[in-house]
């Protein structure tokens, strides 16, 4: 085992704490919207703290937030670290905010070592990659990636029909075309996040260090049913078109193609439903359902997206509901860089620390820098794996666990000169 570096376990937690008060509900639970007034908060709060550490900041068009620590060779692709710190209505306050927070710790434990990078280290802020604004994650990444072209994105519109394109004219960021977000292929090194697990296994197996092979696919899709509403109780069963009883029809038919696809890792939910007019006594006739569908195997997820279209389509013919479909994402996996996995795994063996590799069945940015450089993540437990809720928990030893693997990470490859 070679010696630790100095991380300031106490600063980070308190760094977390700090973050974590810049929140639209009160702790213990976080929210953190894109574009929300505690958003803007938290990051010119994070922004400062880019600047103590002396780093080169700048924003794109889109908000993402780079900050540079120049290394003696400025003009090699950068190494990049980084994640997000936007959070769901009612989350934790660890997801995304380890893998920004805890770079700045990496950088300071670095500096304090006497360390000074060949290849540049950048750390990156991704804008959005939590969906609840625009019902698309990743925003930011995708943008950086092409995956999302400009055009597009400038017209997605949130719930109360504000596009990007107006909520970025509020904005004082750069107000340059929202295309000069794309990097091109190679624009970096190498990638890594850290990360939360977010699920059950390494604190299950006792395991320090998550090192990720592979990102499963996420999908994403939106269903707007139509009926005849009415009166709840002079309506007979017979007379009714009844949008939600379609909807909760369809998605109980998603469960059994999810628990049917002959893969254990198709997952798959309905997370965002609104019903009209929403009232007890008011047969529903309109509702939209948002649906999560993912899984590691490509194929096994688009059979089921194609079974869950033809389904929802047989189950409104059959009700006389109107059905509108609109796909949001359907992205395919990730698979990591295998030199950076194995440097990773070694390093967290180097500093003592048991590690295993893994697959990520949350998505990250990482999904989308996979396709402009070799990315790897680094996940810590989290407590009974749990994830978007108050309750998330990651000691403060497990944190700084993850931050000394990836500084250690980041130091390497910063010497990785081919
Ligand atoms: O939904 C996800 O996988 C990520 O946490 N946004
Ligand atoms: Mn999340
Ligand atoms: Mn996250």
């Amino acid at each position: 085992m070679t010696a630790l570096l100095a991380i300031d376990v106490q600063r980070l937690q308190g760094e977390i704490d700090a973050l974590a008060a810049i929140s639209e509900v009160p702790a213990p639970a976080v929210t953190r919207v894109l574009f929300s007034k505690r958003d803007l908060e938290a990051r010119a709060w994070v922004r400062g703290k880019c600047a103590e550490l002396g780093l080169t900041i700048r924003t794109d068009a889109v908000g993402n937030m780079f900050a540079r620590w120049e290394g003696t060779e400025p003009d090699l692709p950068a190494i990049a670290t980084g994640s997000h710190i936007d959070a769901i209505p009612n989350a934790g306050r660890y997801d995304g905010v380890v893998g920004v927070l805890g770079v700045l710790e990496a950088f300071r434990a670095l500096k304090t070592a006497g360390f000074t990078p060949r290849r540049s280290l950048e750390l990156i802020v991704f804008t959005a990659e939590e969906p609840t604004r625009f019902g698309l994650g990743c925003l930011g990444s995708r943008l950086m990636s092409g995956t999302l072209a400009s055009g597009a994105a400038a017209k997605l519109n949130d719930s109360k029909k504000i596009s990007l394109a107006d909520w970025l004219q509020r904005m004082d960021w750069s107000k340059s075309d929202l295309a000069s977000v794309r990097l091109e292929p190679g624009a970096y090194r190498a990638f890594v996040e850290l990360h939360i697990e977010q699920g059950p296994l390494l604190e299950r197996e006792g395991v320090a260090i998550g090192v990720v092979e592979k990102i499963a696919a996420p999908s994403a899709f939106r269903l707007q049913l139509e009926g005849s509403g009415g009166h709840a109780g002079a309506v007979l069963m017979p007379d009714r078109r009844d949008a939600f009883m379609g909807a909760a029809e369809i998605a109980l038919a998603l469960e059994k193609a999810a628990l049917a696809s002959g893969s254990p890792d198709t997952v798959a939910t309905a997370g965002h439903v609104r019903v009209e007019p929403n009232a007890i006594n008011s047969i529903p006739f309109r509702v939209l359902m948002e649906v999560d569908l993912r899984d590691t195997n490509l194929a096994a997820r688009d059979k089921v997206l194609r079974q869950i279209r033809a389904e929802a389509e047989t189950i409104c013919a059959r009700r006389k509901l109107g059905l509108a479909f609109e796909p949001i994402n359907a992205d395919p996996p990730a698979i990591a860089g295998a030199e950076l996995v194995d440097s990773t795994l070694r390093h967290a063996r180097a500093a003592g620390l048991s590690a295993r590799r893994m697959i990520s069945r949350a998505y990250h940015d990482s999904l989308f820098m996979a396709m402009i450089c070799p990315v790897t993540m680094i996940f810590i437990p989290c407590r009974g794996g749990v994830s978007h809720r108050p309750d998330e928990y990651s000691s403060p030893e497990q944190v700084a666990s993850g931050v000394e693997v990836l500084a250690r990470t980041l130091r390497d490859w910063s010497e990785h000169l081919a």
